[in-house]
């Protein structure tokens, strides 16, 4: 007999994301709720990425176009192939959905749910590969459970063989004693599966078609039906409700920080209370201390201290920087040796080159640092080009918008600007500048010179070696 080779076949995966998941009590789609900072819905596609298969088919749904865009901010165009199921009639009608694309394809279709984020892609590839060495029409995803309650039963026969799923409402007394649960994740041959769908009737207590009957249908056609069993039930299940959405919340952190730890060396002052993104990278010898989140694609570099109570978002520090507690610091950029905070506020692509300061209550959007420049205490930088070794005395505000637009701010090298000082932008101050305390500065202030008054005028020129 001629053997048919499997993995010669392309992979669909199709992944199910078209129910509102009503034990969430959420107005929002379950698969839209977060997990470490992202849809759950996105977890799965990055997932299924990895396989890199032929196609990528999501069924949508409840918020089908905000689903959409979840799942194409991690796959690219040419992955993803959006299908709606319009009424969710059961996970047998969500799979139909994709047929008209698949029915004749010759390819190996993965089914994964949306809601099932912490699956491996080892244990999706150990899968597939059962059901090549198999050569099933079918492979389904097993694992056992102490409470089976409300999951899909696996019905063996006295040798073991698997004869087909009932579901929990289906399930006599007797199979509801049975432990190992159907996963919701398979393996079949698009085309004896869409065969066998058509098959389907939703003759049962839910009204639905069941993509579970499928394994029967096949297995009374004769068709192989292979089981893969899988050990951690924990990875493979399914977010339900808040509660469970919080428990993988915490499981997903607490992986992240001891990979930290153990293979990136970094210490955590109380690893129960500090908060990383499994997408953030940190480096050797970095001091994380309690309360400190990192978020999304950050990357801190080696010997940081990041204390207590700061937020770090999308962001990349340099080596040796010291974040003081209660930074907020988004979407910016922060060089070698920099210090920031207490009580700092980075965002909107502001960056910091090496040594600059920014101390307590300072605010800086959209604006460029220079090398070794300090702004110590209650400044608003906004729109601001400063230059290196320059002081920003207490107090200053680059008053950039003038009611219609923001303007530019330039403030050149060594230059001292004095407490209290409001500069009205566009303007700019020259090298070697000095504005006196509570200056209005108005217009340009032309190098090595004191400026003063409301508003500034130019007082004196000062010698350029002072
Ligand atoms: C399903 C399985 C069950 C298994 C369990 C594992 C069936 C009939 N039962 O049950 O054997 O133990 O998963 O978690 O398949 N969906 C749609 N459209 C629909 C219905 C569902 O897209 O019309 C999606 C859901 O959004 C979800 C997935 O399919 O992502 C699973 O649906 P769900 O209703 O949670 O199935 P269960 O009843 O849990
Ligand atoms: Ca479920």
């Amino acid at each position: 007999m001629e053997h048919h080779n499997h993995s010669e076949k392309p992979l669909d995966v199709v992944i199910l994301a078209a129910g509102l998941g009503t034990r969430m009590k959420s107005r929002q789609a379950k698969v839209l709720h977060k997990l470490g900072g992202r849809p759950l819905i996105a977890h799965v596609c990055r997932t299924a990425a990895t396989l890199k298969p032929h196609k990528i088919y999501i069924v949508v749904g409840h918020q089908a176009e905000e689903v959409q865009k979840a799942a194409a901010e991690v796959l690219s165009n040419d992955d993803a192939v959006f299908v709606t199921q319009a009424e969710q009639r059961g996970t047998g009608d969500a799979v139909m959905s994709a047929r008209g694309d698949l029915h004749d394809a010759s390819s190996t279709v993965l089914i994964l749910s949306g809601d099932v984020p912490l699956v491996r892609v080892e244990t999706l590839q150990a899968l597939i590969l059962k059901h090549q060495t198999e050569n099933a029409a079918g492979t389904i995803l097993s694992v056992r459970l102490e409470n089976p309650t409300g999951y899909g039963r696996i019905i063996r026969d006295e040798d073991g063989s698997f004869v087909k799923i009932i579901e929990q409402t289906e399930a006599s007394d007797e199979q509801r004693q049975i432990r190992e649960v159907n996963a919701g994740i398979y393996c079949f041959e698009a085309q004896q599966l869409f065969a066998a769908l058509e098959r389907v009737r939703p003759a049962n207590s839910q009204g639905e078609y069941y993509l579970t009957d499928v394994a029967e249908i096949l297995r009374t056609e004769k068709q192989k039906v292979a089981v893969y069993h899988h050990h951690d039930a924990r990875e493979v299940s399914g977010v339900n409700t808040r509660a469970e959405l919080a428990e993988f919340e915490n499981l997903l952190r607490r992986g992240t920080i001891r990979h930290l730890m153990l293979d990136e060396g970094v210490t955590f002052i109380d690893p129960s209370h500090a908060y990383i993104s499994d997408e953030a990278q940190v480096g050797r010898d970095c001091v994380i201390h309690p309360d400190v989140h990192i978020e999304g694609k950050s990357i801190i570099g080696e010997a940081c201290e990041i204390h207590q109570g700061s937020r770090i978002s999308n962001s990349r520090l340099g080596n040796r920087v010291t974040v003081k507690d209660h930074c907020v610091i988004l979407d910016s950029e922060i060089a070698d040796d920099c210090a920031v905070g207490p009580f700092a506020h980075l965002r909107m692509n502001a960056k910091m080159e090496e040594r600059a300061v920014v101390g307590n209550f300072v605010e800086v959007k959209k604006s460029r640092i220079g090398r070794g420049t300090k702004s110590m205490h209650l400044t608003y930088l906004g729109d601001a080009t400063i230059g290196e070794e320059t002081n920003i005395g207490a107090g200053t505000v680059t008053c950039n918008y003038d009611g219609k637009q923001k303007h530019q701010t330039v403030i050149e090298d060594h230059v001292k600007i004095g407490s209290d000082t409001m500069l009205v932008a566009p303007v700019r101050v020259g090298s070697g500048a000095v504005t006196a305390a509570g200056s209005v500065v108005t217009e340009d202030v032309p190098p090595n010179t004191l400026v003063a008054g409301v508003p500034a005028k130019v007082k004196k020129k000062l010698n350029e070696e002072s």
